[in-house]
Formats: C-alpha cells, sequence, structure tokens
C-alpha cells in the first residue's frame, strides 16, 4: 500500500495536487467532490477506479466563473440566462461541448454534450482558478454509497486514502440540480439543491422532467443510488422501536436512535442535514432506519428521490 497522502494546507497545495494529475476531494456548497484535472485523462481515470463506478457515467466539470465555462460549453442564450440567473451556485448545466477545448473524453464519456457548474464555494472557485481548468468531480464516496457532506465523512468513506481540502460542513447538503439545456429546450435530469420551482419562476414557464426511458438521461439515476448500508422504510408515522427514525416536524418522540431533518419542518434544512443524518443512524447498529414523510414541494422533491434510492432493492 501506498502511504496516505497527506491533506492540502492551503488552496494553492490543494491545486498543486491536481496539476500533478493526483485527486483532491473539496468542499462545494452541495456536497464534497472528488476532484481531478479535467483535461487530464489518466487523472480523470483514478477517479473512477477510486469511486469503483461504472466506466460510462459521464462527470461534471466544476469551473471558476462563466468565463471558464464558456471555453468548453456551447452556451445557447437560454443556457446563458440560466448561467447568469443560478452560478455561481447548485446548478449543472448539460451543454453541447466545445470539441478541441481540450476536456478528456472520459469526464464527458464520449457523450457529445458535458456538464458544467459553477460552485458557490469560494474555496472551490479559487482552487480551480489556480488551476486554471476545470475541475471533474463526482461526489467524494464510494459508487452507491452515501454522498459525503463533512471532510471527515470523505476521510471514512475512503480510509484516509484521499486528500481532503476541507471547507467546513456543505452549506446546501443535496447535490446539484441537472438541467439538459438546447437553443429553445429546458430538461430537468436530476432534482437537487436548486428547487425546480425556483427555475421554473424565473423562465417564466415549466420544464420538462427526464423520464425512465427518454432519450437523455442522467446515469446517475439509477436506482438503488445513495444508499445507507441498512434497510429504508419511507413514509412511516410510527416507527417500530427497534427502528432508527429519521424524522421530520415538530414534535416527535421515539424510543430507537432519532434525529431530525427539521424540528420546524423547514425543507432547506432538512437538505442540508439528509446525506450526514442517514449516515449517523447507519451507524447506530440499528437493523432498519425509517424515515417521516417529507411534502413533496420546492426541496421535498429531490428529498424524496434520494430516499427512494436509497430505499430501493439493491441490485
Ligand atoms: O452537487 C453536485 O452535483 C456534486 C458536486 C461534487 O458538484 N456532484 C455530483 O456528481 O453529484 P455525480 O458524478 O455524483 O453526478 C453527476 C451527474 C451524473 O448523474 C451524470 O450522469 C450527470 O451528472 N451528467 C454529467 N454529465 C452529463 C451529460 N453530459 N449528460 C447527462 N448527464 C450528465
Ligand atoms: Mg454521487
Amino acid at each position: 500500500m501506498k502511504p496516505a497522502p497527506a491533506d492540502p494546507r492551503t488552496i494553492e497545495d490543494a491545486a498543486a495536487l491536481l496539476q500533478r494529475g493526483q485527486l483532491c476531494a473539496f468542499a462545494t456548497e452541495t456536497v464534497y467532490g472528488l476532484g481531478a484535472d479535467a483535461t487530464n485523462s489518466d487523472a480523470v481515470l483514478k477517479i473512477y477506479e477510486t469511486k469503483g463506478r461504472p466506466r460510462f457515467n459521464p462527470l461534471i466539470s466544476h469551473c471558476a466563473d462563466m468565463e471558464m465555462a464558456g471555453r468548453f460549453g456551447d452556451f445557447s442564450p437560454l443556457a446563458r440566462s440560466l448561467a447568469d440567473a443560478f452560478w455561481p451556485g447548485p446548478l449543472t448545466l448539460v451543454v453541447p461541448v466545445k470539441p478541441g477545448a481540450g476536456l478528456s473524453d472520459l469526464v464527458t464519456a464520449g457523450l457529445d454534450t458535458v456538464g458544467l457548474r459553477v460552485p458557490a464555494h469560494p474555496m472551490a472557485r479559487e482552487m480551480i482558478a489556480a488551476l486554471g481548468r476545470p475541475v471533474a468531480a463526482p461526489s467524494a464516496n464510494p459508487s452507491g454509497k452515501l454522498s459525503p457532506t463533512t471532510a471527515d465523512h470523505v476521510r471514512t468513506a475512503f480510509a484516509g486514502a484521499v486528500p481532503v481540502l476541507d471547507g467546513g460542513p456543505c452549506q446546501r447538503g443535496l447535490e446539484s440540480t441537472i438541467l439538459a439545456v438546447t437553443d429553445e429546450a429546458v430538461t430537468q435530469l436530476r432534482a437537487g439543491a436548486l428547487a425546480r420551482e425556483e427555475i421554473e419562476a424565473f423562465l417564466g414557464r415549466p420544464i420538462a422532467l427526464a423520464t425512465p426511458n427518454a432519450a437523455i438521461t442522467a446515469p446517475g439515476m439509477l436506482k438503488s443510488h445513495y444508499a445507507p448500508n441498512a434497510p429504508l422504510r419511507l413514509e412511516v408515522a410510527a416507527p417500530e422501536p427497534s427502528e432508527a427514525y429519521l424524522a421530520f416536524g415538530p414534535g416527535t418522540a421515539h424510543a430507537g436512535p432519532l434525529l431530525n431533518l427539521s424540528e420546524t419542518g423547514d425543507l432547506r434544512e432538512a437538505a442540508r442535514n439528509l446525506f450526514s443524518h442517514l449516515a449517523r443512524l447507519d451507524a447506530s447498529g440499528a437493523k432498519s432506519i425509517a424515515v417521516a414523510p417529507i411534502p413533496q414541494a420546492g426541496l421535498g422533491e429531490a428529498i424524496n428521490d434520494r430516499l427512494e434510492r436509497a430505499a430501493a432493492p439493491r441490485g
């Protein structure tokens, strides 16, 4: 075994690791990403190896700003207006890739589109700006496991084998919303930390949702994703005493392990707590985790999507 690499102490150290073709995990406002130089195929391969991820999944390329994103993706006026409205922030735009711009085709998984995002965490943007190129990063967890929202989650998940630029706990706690954007059409490929209602309010019209058999889907939309080890039971108002309970809203009592996503019923707070609470209840050793009903409005759409995947039968 190679010795575990030391965590970078500064943003410049993290950029230097990426520059040398090494991986570095880093904080974004959504979840921690497992980053590699998106123009270096050897580096990008290490992401797939480290995560144990199926090769065909394309990766999001994180950019320091719109100028960098525009060097790698072809932005229609519609895509540009969405970027202007919501970047930096938890929105990934899937747009045509600019051929010859230098992105590794392992990042696009051979597609002619690329997922681009400018994260809202200042340390992430400074690290990417210091590298001067996009950073490809999936969530920094082994494939099929919970997404990490603290540096310690990342260290535990990879047994210290991945250096982490610690940027504190993630503010949003849920992955970015993914939209495929052409000249006219916007399709939501994945519900995420930016609520669909907010995007629709900006556009002034409803957006289409990708259906499971649509031509474009986000391969990360596999069932049985984001799974804790213990089985999950959803929409449970009265958990069994032997279960751990993930509650939502005021006035919850439970004899077994109990964590509340938000005592005040705030969906934003619930999103931020989702993965870390699931990880803690999973670690409690309870044989199953019961989850309270979560309203489907606003961020509830993305929270329920993650919960359904986590509860799906394991393949
Ligand atoms: O918040 C996030 O999005 C986090 C942080 C680290 O930025 N990243 C993240 O990455 O969740 P990942 O790899 O777990 O999910 C990326 C999703 C996958 O479902 C992938 O299929 C989709 O983005 N994706 C990327 N490029 C795509 C493309 N060209 N077409 C369709 N889907 C794409
Ligand atoms: Mg992920």
